[in-house]
C-alpha cells in the first residue's frame, strides 16, 4: 500500500496536523489538495510549536512536500510560513513545490469577502477573513490569476489589471476605492513571482513521476467534510473540496492509485464560525471541553464551539469518503468527565432520520438523540498502547467504533508525536505499514 488520504471527518481542527505529522515517517512525499491559509495545523516536535497554513506538515519530517492545483495562494503567506520554518532549521529548498495551476489571493478577495461578510441583510459565515471564498469565486469565473501567471512578469501586468478593474468597480460601488492602491499590489505580486518561482512547477506531472517510482504519497486535507463546499452544511462551508474526492482535482491524482482514507475525528465535537451544528453542548458543559482541549481557533484565535461525537454525522462523512479507518484524537480531553454523551441519531419533526437534511434550516431544527457513557476520570495521556487505556474508555472506543461501523485505527492522547496509539491489526496499521512509530 502507498497512497493515503488523512482528512477531516468534522468540522475541521480535528487535529489532522499532528496525524500528518505523525504518519508521514512512513511515507515520501506529502501533499495539500485544497483550500489555502484558512487551514491552521499545529504540529509539535518535542517543545517546538509549529503551526502549517499552507505547506503541507510532512516538510517537518525531511519529506517532499507539495502544495497542489486545488489550492489558493496567498504567495505573502507562502514566503512568511517558508521564512518562519527556515529561521527553526527546516530545510526547505529543495523540499517544496508548488502547483502552477494554484490560484493567487490578492488583497482584494479580502476586501470583498469583508463586504459579503458585513452586508446587512446577509447571513454572515463567520469565514477566516483570509479571502479564500472570493478568490475560488475568480477560479470558477475563469477570470483568477495562476501561479503561473504571477512567476511570469511579462503576461502578469495585463491579467492583473483586467482583474483588478472588476473589482475596481466593485470598490466604487461600496465606496472604499481610495484603499486599495492596485500599481503598489502588481508591485509587490511581481516580487513574490520573483521570490517563489524557483518553487513552482506542473505538480501533476511530478507527482505521476513520483508514484511511476514508486514513491508513498500522503495527503493532507485541509477543513474538514461538514465544511465541503459540496457535501458539507451548505452555505456554512468552505468554498472546497475537503472531501476524498478533492485529491483527484486538486492534485490530478487518479482515484484508482488511491489504496486508503483516513479520517480524523476527534473523541467530542467542534466547530469554529457560524452554522448548524446538532450534538453542540449547551454553555456550562461545552466550557469545560472548551476549558480542557485548547479549544480557540489556531487561525483566529475564535473560541471553538463545543459539543459531543456525533455517529450519524461520522457516518455521513464516512459514506462519503470510505474511510478504511478513523484516527480518533484528544480522548484525554475528555479524562475528567463523569459521564460522556454521544449523539447516536436524529429526530426532525417527532421521526427518527437516516439520510443528513440537505438545508440548514432542516438541520438547525434536528433534536440529538443521545446516550450517556461513564467516564474514566484517570488520565490517559501516558497510554501508548490500547492495553494501556482504562476499561471506560476502550468500552467508550469500542461504543464509537460499532455505532459509526467504522474502525479506530488509532487513538491520540496528546498533542505529542509519541502520545499516540496504533491499534495492532486494524487497516490503518496495515495502510502505513506496521505499528511501529
Ligand atoms: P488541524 O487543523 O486538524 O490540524 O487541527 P488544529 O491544529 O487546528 O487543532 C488541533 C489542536 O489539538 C492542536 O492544538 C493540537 O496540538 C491539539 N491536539 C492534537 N491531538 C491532540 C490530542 O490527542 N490531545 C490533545 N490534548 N491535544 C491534541
Ligand atoms: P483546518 O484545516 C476549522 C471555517 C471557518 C468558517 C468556514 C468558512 O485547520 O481544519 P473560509 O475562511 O474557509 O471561507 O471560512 O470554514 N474554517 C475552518 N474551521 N478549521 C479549518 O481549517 C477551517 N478553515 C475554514 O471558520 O466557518
Ligand atoms: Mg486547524
Amino acid at each position: 500500500m502507498s497512497n493515503v488520504v488523512i482528512l477531516g471527518a468534522q468540522w475541521g481542527d480535528e487535529g489532522k496536523g499532528k496525524m500528518v505529522d505523525l504518519l508521514a515517517e512512513r511515507f515520501d512525499v506529502v501533499v495539500r489538495y485544497q483550500g489555502g491559509h484558512n487551514a491552521g495545523h499545529t504540529v509539535f516536535v518535542g517543545e517546538q510549536k509549529y503551526i502549517l497554513t499552507l505547506v503541507p506538515s510532512g516538510i517537518l519530517r525531511g519529506k517532499l512536500a507539495i502544495i497542489g492545483n486545488g489550492l489558493v495562494i496567498n504567495p505573502e503567506e507562502l514566503i512568511r510560513q517558508i521564512e518562519m520554518l527556515e529561521a527553526a532549521g527546516v530545510d526547505v529548498a529543495g523540499h517544496l513545490a508548488v502547483s502552477n495551476r494554484a490560484h493567487v489571493i490578492f488583497p482584494f478577495h479580502r476586501m470583498v469577502e469583508k463586504m459579503s461578510e458585513g452586508r446587512k441583510g446577509r447571513t454572515a459565515i463567520g469565514t477566516t477573513s483570509r479571502g479564500i471564498g472570493p478568490c475560488y469565486e475568480d477560479k470558477v469565473a475563469r477570470r483568477g490569476i495562476r501561479m503561473a501567471d504571477l512567476v511570469d512578469e511579462n503576461a502578469l501586468p495585463e491579467l492583473f489589471r483586467s482583474l483588478a478593474e472588476d473589482k475596481a468597480i466593485l470598490a466604487r460601488a461600496f465606496g472604499i476605492e481610495e484603499k486599495l492602491n492596485f500599481d503598489a499590489i502588481l508591485e509587490e505580486y511581481i516580487g513574490y513571482g520573483r521570490r517563489l518561482k524557483p518553487l513552482v512547477c506542473d505538480t501533476t506531472h511530478l507527482l505521476a513521476k513520483l508514484r511511476r517510482e514508486g514513491k508513498r504519497i500522503l495527503f493532507e486535507g485541509a477543513q474538514g467534510t461538514m465544511l465541503d463546499i459540496d457535501h458539507g452544511t451548505y452555505p456554512f462551508v468552505t468554498s472546497s473540496n475537503a472531501t476524498a474526492g478533492g485529491v483527484c482535482t486538486g492534485a490530478g491524482f487518479p482515484p484508482t492509485a488511491i489504496d486508503g482514507v483516513i479520517g480524523v475525528s476527534k473523541a467530542y465535537s467542534t466547530r469554529v464560525g457560524a452554522g448548524p451544528f446538532p450534538s453542540e453542548a449547551p454553555e456550562q458543559e461545552a466550557d469545560r471541553i472548551r476549558n480542557a482541549g485548547g479549544e480557540f481557533g489556531t487561525v483566529t484565535g475564535r473560541p471553538r464551539r463545543c459539543g459531543w461525537f456525533d455517529v450519524p454525522l461520522i457516518r455521513y462523512t464516512a459514506a462519503i469518503n470510505g474511510f478504511d479507518s478513523l484516527a480518533i484524537t484528544k480522548l484525554d480531553v475528555l479524562d475528567h468527565l463523569e459521564e460522556i454523551k454521544v449523539c447516536t441519531g436524529y429526530r426532525l419533526g417527532g421521526r427518527v432520520i437516516e439520510e443528513m437534511p440537505a438545508t440548514c434550516r432542516e438541520m438547525e431544527d434536528i433534536e440529538p438523540v443521545y446516550e450517556v457513557l461513564p467516564g474514566w476520570q484517570t488520565s490517559t495521556a501516558g497510554a501508548r498502547a490500547w492495553s494501556d487505556l482504562p476499561e471506560k474508555a476502550r468500552s467508550y472506543l469500542r461504543f464509537l467504533e460499532n455505532r459509526t461501523g467504522v474502525e479506530i485505527g488509532s487513538v491520540s492522547v496528546g498533542a505529542e508525536r509519541n502520545q499516540t496509539i496504533l491499534v495492532e491489526g486494524s487497516r490503518l496499521t496495515e495502510l502505513i505499514g506496521g505499528t511501529r512509530l
